[in-house]
């Protein structure tokens, strides 16, 4: 059985399982709607430059408690020329045509194991690529064929634009940072969220809020936080975030930052 994916805190927990089927994720792609700040404004999932070699699709929104739920991913360029995929959001022809023309995929990674809706998808798509799990996903997903398990060191086809720490000790959830290097982009799926203050109303974002998921103070679900019982090994993986000094921050929920982005990152982060 397929689970939660794109989930923002209250379902990183992944406890009960009961509660999955109640706010799973894997609803259909929730209907568009348009917010004044637009961020659940579900474009036309076209391939946008974040940086140098490095773009950005948003995807449609999944549904979170009857809310929209936004949804990113990126791609990266590799000096051979090959297409490094992360966190891939539901193919359409158009975008799977913009890819193409750009390069063949070859390496598809995503952050943790709840983002993994759409993998099969990809790899159908693009059967010569190959697929590498976050913690945990190998387990989760049998059905799909993975090349690896993601750890603190890249693999040689990308470790010369693409670095990557392992954020350990949560008994729910690890998650898989990513550096590239060429535009200097810390790349997040649920570690760091970022949703507009004015992008969701009434008691949802009284809860988001609480969640520490909320505008420029936007950071880890609390109840996720809750479950890094074993800090150390984390303070060690933002430690290395720290040190590459990131300028940009793509996220896969909320507002991406483009310049500037270290402060932010360690204050959000400073829970850790
Ligand atoms: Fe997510």
């Amino acid at each position: 059985m397929l689970r939660p994916s794109f989930a923002p805190g209250l379902l990183a927990v992944e406890l009960p399982y009961r509660l999955d089927a109640f706010i799973s994720h894997e609803h259909p792609p929730a209907p568009t709607v348009r917010r004044s700040c637009g961020v659940f404004v579900t474009g036309a999932r076209r391939l946008e430059p974040f940086g140098p070699s490095l773009y950005s699709a948003s995807g449609a929104p999944v549904s979170f408690l009857g809310v929209p739920y936004p949804t990113r991913m990126a791609l990266a360029q590799l000096p051979s020329g090959a297409i490094w995929v992360w966190s891939p959001i539901q193919l359409t022809d158009q975008l799977a045509t913009e890819i193409d023309a750009i390069g063949p995929v070859q390496e598809i990674v995503t952050p943790n194991k709840l983002h993994h809706l759409f993998l099969r998808q990809w790899q159908e798509r693009w059967p010569g690529a190959r697929l590498h799990a976050p913690p945990g996903l190998i387990r989760k997903r049998p059905d799909l064929q993975f090349c690896s398990e993601i750890g603190d060191e890249p693999l040689p086809i990308w470790k010369e634009d693409i670095e990557q720490v392992v954020f350990r000790g949560s008994f729910t959830m690890e998650e898989v940072a990513f550096f590239h290097r060429p535009s200097r982009t810390l790349i997040i799926g649920d570690l760091i969220q970022r949703f507009p203050e004015d992008s969701i109303s009434g008691w949802r974002r009284t809860l988001m809020r609480w969640d520490g998921l909320m505008g420029d103070r936007g950071s880890t679900p609390r109840d996720w936080r809750l479950t890094f019982l074993r800090r150390g090994s984390a303070r060690r993986a933002r430690a290395k975030v720290e040190v590459w000094h990131p300028e940009r921050l793509l996220l896969a929920h909320g507002e991406c930052v483009r310049e500037g982005a270290s402060s932010l990152i360690t204050a959000a982060l400073a829970w850790i």
